[in-house]
């Protein structure tokens, strides 16, 4: 199961059209076949082999959510707008929600195969590479939840109002065809249509007010920085909602009305922390801030993109920790799974940070009491910067470790330039994906020193590291 840390674990103008697009046509059903040979599936992700899919790169989802939470049924119509890489027969989209009932792609009818959660769309009409196409994808019913052995529960999760969609690592394909790789970014438009009364909250903005149409009220958000799909989100529910500001930025925070969420803290706790961490890390890198509490029962919380996830009441540590996440993770995030401590490790981090200078232990004394432990202890056994699939969220590894390496590389590199490498990491790779050596190459050409050998002792070798 999941090793984070304990504090974490519990833990009317716009009707005519919007309306419009959010009615649900009846499907017409159409027949489809089964397809072989082709493109290979998988992004390559050596963690998540069968995760993203080759030869098209997504630019936009449009997803329309009809959700009943009496029911548990979930009718989707994903509209995904992308451009093929190479020339195309075929293609694989990752989807193990409820069943499809049709798939279209430039308008025109395609044929479709699943196996396992491959998803293989054969168009009409060959794609050419560099051309953008449209696929539209139907589909219906009664999502299974993905409950991991060793990653716990996530996906598209039930809750006694609603259900909330948190995905971390692979779980979008839960509620939603997608090319589930991390390196893929796109923007986002979520169009929700629950029963009156029933609140629905996403990434992004709001844009205008719900709409209500006969019994039911569809509501729109759009994300429109580029988002990898583990860190979408939508939360279904009855919330009680603040709208507030931290600055000039929005700070839309929720909370389930039966949780122990205190919505006045929560807000004000996010406003603190997200202006700490901007003087720290530069301005906050998506358009709206805030946070979700929902009674989800997952035992962790999520750093959903632009708004994080809380299963109840978070401490102010956790809010720092997935608030300083927007920074680190989601606008500048892994190219694979393998390199989750650039998430975990800085995320972990600026929690020790925030603490020094509010009155508590100084990140030193944090590093020294992990240190502490003797080298034969389990604490030092895996290798933080490739700890294994089902080892991304242990705590000592990925999360203490992580932030270890980082207090060590501080210690090495001296505050003014361990911070200027902070500033620049947020502010060089925003909206893109990056990998362990890309920090190794900042940090030295920052430092002017040779850091490999304290990314190779703390990252890449099994064992208790020795300071020198
Ligand atoms: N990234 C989350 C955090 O910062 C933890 C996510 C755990 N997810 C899971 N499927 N167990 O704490
Ligand atoms: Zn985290």
């Amino acid at each position: 199961m999941m090793h984070a840390m304990t504090r974490r674990q519990r833990g009317a103008a716009a009707i005519g059209l919007a309306c419009a697009m959010a009615m649900f046509a009846g499907v017409p059903a159409t027949a489809h076949a089964a397809t072989a040979g082709g493109s290979p599936a998988g992004a390559g992700d050596p963690y998540f082999p069968l995760a993203g899919n080759q030869g098209y790169d997504v630019a936009h989802y449009d997803l329309d959510l009809d959700f009943t939470p009496a029911t548990h049924v979930l009718n989707g119509q994903a509209t995904i707008s992308a451009e093929a890489k190479k020339d195309l027969t075929r293609f694989n989209l990752d989807y193990s929600g409820p069943a499809i009932s049709r798939i279209t792609v430039d308008g025109r009818d395609a044929t479709y195969s699943q196996d396992g959660q491959e998803l293989t769309v054969v168009p009409a009409k060959r794609l050419k590479s560099g051309h953008d196409f449209t696929v539209k994808v139907w589909y219906g019913g009664v999502p299974v939840t993905i409950d991991d052995p060793t990653l716990g529960i996530y996906g598209w999760i039930y809750t006694d109002d609603g259900a909330v969609g948190l995905n971390e690592p692979d779980g979008a394909r839960n509620w939603y065809p997608v090319n589930d790789d991390i390196g893929d970014k796109a923007t986002y438009t979520f169009r929700i249509t629950t029963p009156n009364g029933v609140n629905a909250l996403a990434n992004g903005e709001q844009q205008g007010p719900p709409c209500v149409n006969g019994d039911r009220t569809t509501v729109t958000w759009n994300e429109r920085k580029p988002m990898s799909s583990y860190l979408s989100m939508v939360a279904i529910g009855k919330f009680d909602v603040t709208n507030g500001r931290i600055g000039n930025l929005a700070n839309v925070t929720a909370v389930d009305p039966t949780s122990d969420g205190d919505g006045a803290v929560l807000q004000s706790t996010t406003a603190e922390a997200i202006a700490w961490e901007q003087q720290k890390f530069g301005r906050y890198p998506f358009d709206s801030a805030g946070g979700i509490v929902d009674k989800s029962g997952v035992e962790y919380a999520l750093e959903t993109q632009g708004r994080p996830v809380y299963d109840g009441m978070p401490d102010t540590d956790t809010i720092v920790h997935e608030n300083a996440h927007q920074w680190f993770g989601d606008a500048v995030t892994p190219k694979t799974w393998r390199d989750i401590w650039l998430n975990e490790g800085f995320a972990t981090y600026v929690e020790w940070m925030w603490d020094e200078e509010h009155g508590g232990p100084t990140a030193q004394s944090v590093f020294d009491k992990y240190y502490a432990k003797p080298a034969g202890d389990k604490f030092w056994k895996l290798k933080t910067g490739d700890p294994g699939r089902d080892e991304i969220f242990s705590g000592s590894a990925v999360y203490y470790r992580g932030a270890m390496t980082l207090h060590q590389l501080r210690t090495t590199m001296g505050d003014r330039d361990f911070f200027t490498l902070l500033r620049t990491w947020t502010e060089k790779y925003r909206y893109r994906n990056v990998e362990t050596k890309d920090l190794l190459d900042l940090a030295q050409s920052i430092s002017h020193k040779n850091l490999k050998p304290l990314f190779d002792a703390w990252l890449y070798t099994e064992g208790k590291p020795a300071i020198p």
